[in-house]
């Protein structure tokens, strides 16, 4: 055996020297100092030391929701228009301007229930993360790879993903849980009808579409705003598991989607999206059956169509994952100059939520770190201090003058955009309200009947299988309302339950839902 103690370095080695982060070398990094080779460890063994309790420190908090995830960097291109129209026409956000324009951006795909090393064939959303590094600073589109979302008001969202994470006592994923809560939560129909279609297992990052979900404005050189929604396709396809395909995957390996995007990247095959936008003029639009600021709400793209803005192409692997993937931030609330927030009440909650979790599971500086910095833009902030400050954010002519207004050097306010005051007047009495127009089964049941059989045969099958895992209320509740979602779904989850329309017809409508006159015509036919 050879003797490790006694290794040092060999004549003719040329790379460069272990240290400690105090810049000492390490002449022994096999053996602690010890009171003679059997002896007992001493506490000034400083190297010794640094290097365990560094090590202990390793781990930060994973995030609360989409733990596992890749991040991989590229470029925007725009092509200056909303498909025949000059952008310009509804948006100054510079990056979309002239066309050809390159954007750096840093992109993060997740799954979003699992734990940090959880499997990636998992049945559950996808994040779809960009980071626009533009002129103006940093622009989050933080999204999902399904259309909508579980609920619309962000005072739910604490309570749908405790639902969907494991229970605090088995900690297993429980489809009883996950099904009490939305069998309570109608809103939720439109995502489950796509969550538990093949769609809710995509085949990995790299074929799967992207969504904003929540509904931003775009306010052009006038102050006019537009309502918009974002859409990314992707080039190679979209492509989907059963739950069949995935287990036979994860079986081998539970990163197969990250696998594959280095892997792609790696041989020079980049994947690439395109940037669609659909448009909305800013007001109520009472002549739609939904509200436009309703996330589990799609709109429909023969009135609204999808027109291209731009396309992203990814090229870069990250060189370490703890820097770059682990601790890129992203945010609703960072938008640049022609972006802005809608009146979504979850866009609100999320606008929050971001940065406050990431203060606390990355840490107050977390905007110095390389991955979050705005690196095209300047920086130049009176923020100062905080655990672990890296740098000062480029202070004014006087390092003295950490605040503003000074008339002894320091940072002066930008000068307003030409057009300050935008969008809509709104007035209202500050309240707690439901929004109206909720009409929570008609899009599920025109999403049902877009699929093709197989599609909707896969949608069944996985609804059985967990709503049989579950208690019989919570099943009867379910094919209630599957079954005004849509006849034949109702029908055919309710035979492999065993529960026909004459079992449920008893049930009432929730307190918290509002029936449509189309609800009530097929609650009517239970009866
Ligand atoms: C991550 C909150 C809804 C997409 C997160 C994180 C929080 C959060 C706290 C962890 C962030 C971090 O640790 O850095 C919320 C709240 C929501 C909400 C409060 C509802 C009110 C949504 C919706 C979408 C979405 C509707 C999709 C459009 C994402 C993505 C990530 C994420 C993609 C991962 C970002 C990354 O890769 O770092 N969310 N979320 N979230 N959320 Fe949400």
């Amino acid at each position: 055996m050879t003797d490790v103690s006694s290794m040092g370095p060999q004549p003719g080695d040329e790379r460069p020297v272990l240290t400690n982060r105090q810049g000492h070398p390490v002449y022994d990094n096999q053996n602690q100092r010890t009171v003679g080779a059997r002896g007992p460890a001493t506490l000034e063994n400083y190297q010794f030391l640094e290097k365990i309790s560094h090590f202990d420190r390793e781990r930060i908090p994973e995030r609360v929701v989409h733990a596992r995830g890749v991040t991989t960097y590229g470029y925007f291109e725009a092509t200056g228009y909303l498909g025949d129209e000059p952008i310009s026409r509804y948006t100054r956000a510079k990056l979309f301007q002239q066309p050809g324009k390159r954007t750096d951006v840093a992109v993060r795909f997740s799954t979003v229930i699992g734990g940090r090393d959880s499997s990636e064939a998992a049945r559950d959303p996808r994040g779809f993360a960009v980071k626009f590094y533009t002129e103006d600073g940093n622009w989050d589109l933080v999204g999902n790879n399904l259309a909508v979302f579980f609920i619309r008001d962000a005072i739910k969202f604490p309570d749908v993903i405790h639902a969907l994470k494991p229970d605090p006592v088995t900690f297993r994923q429980e489809p009883n849980r996950i099904f009490d809560f939305m069998s309570q939560t109608p809103e939720c129909m439109h995502m489950l009808v796509n969550l538990f279609s093949p769609r809710g297992i995509p085949a990995d990052y790299r074929h799967m579409q992207g969504f904003g979900v929540n509904t931003y404005k775009w306010v052009n050189q006038h102050g006019e705003t537009h309502l918009v929604k974002y859409h990314w396709m992707p080039k190679q396809g979209v492509r989907s598991m059963t739950v069949a395909d995935a287990a036979a995957v994860q079986a081998g390996d539970l990163g197969h989607a990250t696998r594959d995007l280095h892997e792609a990247i790696d041989r020079g095959d980049y994947p690439e999206w395109e940037l669609l936008v659909q448009i909305m003029t800013d007001e109520e639009h009472p002549e739609l059956d939904f509200e436009p600021l309703d996330d589990t709400k799609v709109w429909p793209e023969d009135r609204f169509p999808a027109r291209p803005v731009g396309r992203m192409v990814l090229n870069r692997n990250v060189e370490n994952n703890f820097a770059e993937n682990e601790q890129i931030s992203f945010g609703t609330g960072v938008l640049v100059d022609g972006l802005d927030f809608s009146d979504d009440k979850m866009l609100v909650g999320r606008t929050f939520s971001y940065s406050d979790t990431q203060r606390y599971r990355v840490g107050p500086n977390y905007l110095q770190l390389p991955v979050n910095q705005a690196k095209n833009a300047d920086v130049r902030t009176n923020q100062r201090d905080g655990f672990m400050t890296y740098h000062v954010d480029g202070a004014g002519e006087n390092p003295h003058v950490n605040y503003e207004p000074s008339i002894t050097g320091g940072l002066r306010e930008a000068q307003f955009p030409t057009h300050d005051e935008q969008g809509p007047t709104i007035t209202g009495r500050l309240t707690r309200k439901r929004i109206p127009r909720t009409n929570d089964y008609k899009q599920a049941g025109q999403r049902y009947l877009l699929m093709e059989q197989w599609e909707r045969d896969d949608l069944v099958l996985n609804f059985v299988t967990l709503l049989s895992q579950c208690e019989r209320p919570v099943q009867e509740r379910m094919v209630w309302h599957l079954l005004l979602v849509e006849d034949d779904l109702g029908l055919r989850v309710g035979e492999g339950l065993g529960i026909g329309p004459d079992d449920v017809s008893h049930l009432e409508p929730l307190a918290s839902q509002d029936l449509t006159d189309e609800d009530r015509e097929r609650l009517a036919k239970l009866g």
